[in-house]
């Protein structure tokens, strides 16, 4: 049992509540449809290019990128070009493949006991498979949301929409129809992706007795920003007219609360602001970390050229024949050995 999620998940419903209530309650919209929003967007900006700078200047004495295969050595001998990577060109490759379709993931395997004693090496295309949809999916969420932000629309803004409604599936009066414009596949694979990551997380013994409450947090606020946005689409019918003079106003500094726009909108609107908030201090970070990662983003010539810290500082050394010059003669009184008698 991993009391964790249950925290996250509390502190999800609680932030829920407080967006709710303090809307449809309280009134108070100001405070969460505009101060709380900027609030959360400054410190995203500015927490995100903290942690990089922090990272850019920290030292990097050794040369220790991951490898998986031959190093370049003799010109007989074939490289692995992409997983060794020699030229920064190969480092990259190695590095684009990872960022845009998780390579690494891709060719993971677990180990397991087949009949008590077998061992066994399993694919682990699953994780893989989800952690991808997650990723792209959320990217085509957030270009398309772009649209709310942008007048007019630019033009791959559109594109990803075409793409993302390929099938054009509507339901009407509890019938599926193809052929009709309507669903946005990313949102719903958005939201089944993130719900697989915090099942696997839940009944996988070995991913639950590892998972903090760091980890289910962000999925629950996910789960959370995809219930709302999707509540807000095909079921409330939320007015798109306001949400993008809104929306506007908040891009252009001049913030005006919209009119007819539920608090549901404001719930989604304050998950967004808690998770850019809390994305800085958070794993999340991953997402510049990769790039300053030296296991990734440093060329393995370690043979070939030697890796000087570059925060190295000129040391003054005292070399033995300095110290012997110092002290020859008591040496020599004393009876040692010395390089030079004079
Ligand atoms: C992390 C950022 C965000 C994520 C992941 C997200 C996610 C979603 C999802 C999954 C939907 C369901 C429909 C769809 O697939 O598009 C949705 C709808 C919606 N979202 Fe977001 N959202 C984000 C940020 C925002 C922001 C900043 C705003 C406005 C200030 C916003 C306003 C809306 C509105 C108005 C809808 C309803 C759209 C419609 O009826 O067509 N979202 N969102």
């Amino acid at each position: 049992m991993n009391a964790n999620y249950i925290f996250s998940l509390i502190a999800v419903i609680v932030l829920f509540l407080l967006a709710y209530l303090g809307t449809e309650a309280a009134g108070l919209h100001v405070l969460f449809g505009v101060v709380i929003p900027y609030t959360a967007g400054i410190i995203f900006v500015a927490g995100f290019i903290r942690k990089i700078m922090n990272w850019a200047y920290s030292p990097v004495p050794f040369s220790i990128p991951s490898t998986c295969g031959q190093q370049k050595s003799l010109p007989w001998i074939t490289p692995a070009e992409i997983d060794n990577p020699f030229t920064k060109k190969g480092v990259i490759v190695r590095m684009a493949l990872e960022v845009l379709f998780f390579r690494s993931l891709f060719r993971n395997f677990r180990f397991e006991l087949k009949d008590g004693s077998k061992l066994s090496y399993i694919w682990e295309k699953w994780l893989w498979l989800a952690a991808l949809a997650f990723h792209w999916a959320f990217l085509a969420v957030v270009i398309r949301h772009l649209r709310f932000f942008t007048e007019p629309v630019p033009f791959f803004v559109r594109a990803v929409e075409y793409l993302d409604s390929f099938f054009r599936v509507e339901v009407v009066n509890t019938v599926v129809q193809i052929g009709l414009p309507g669903i946005f596949i990313s949102g719903i694979v958005l939201l089944a992706a993130v719900i697989y990551l915090f099942l696997r997380r839940v009944f996988i013994p070995q991913v639950n007795y590892i998972s903090l409450a760091s980890d289910y947090f962000p999925l629950f606020l996910i789960m959370g920003i995809c219930i709302s946005g999707i509540l807000m689409r095909y079921f409330l019918k939320t007015d798109i007219v306001s949400v993008k003079a809104f929306t506007m106003g908040l891009v252009t500094f001049r913030p005006a609360i919209p009119q007819g726009v539920g608090s549901v909108f404001y719930v989604h609107l304050f998950f967004v602001s808690v998770l850019l908030a809390y994305f800085p201090f958070s794993k999340l970070m991953h997402l510049g970390g990769i790039f300053m990662s030296p296991t990734r983003n440093l060329t393995a010539d370690t043979r070939a050229r030697r890796h000087v810290n570059p925060w190295n500082y000129p040391v003054h050394v005292h070399t033995y024949q300095e110290y012997e010059d110092d002290f020859r003669e008591k040496m020599i009184e004393a009876g040692l050995p010395v390089e030079k008698v004079q």
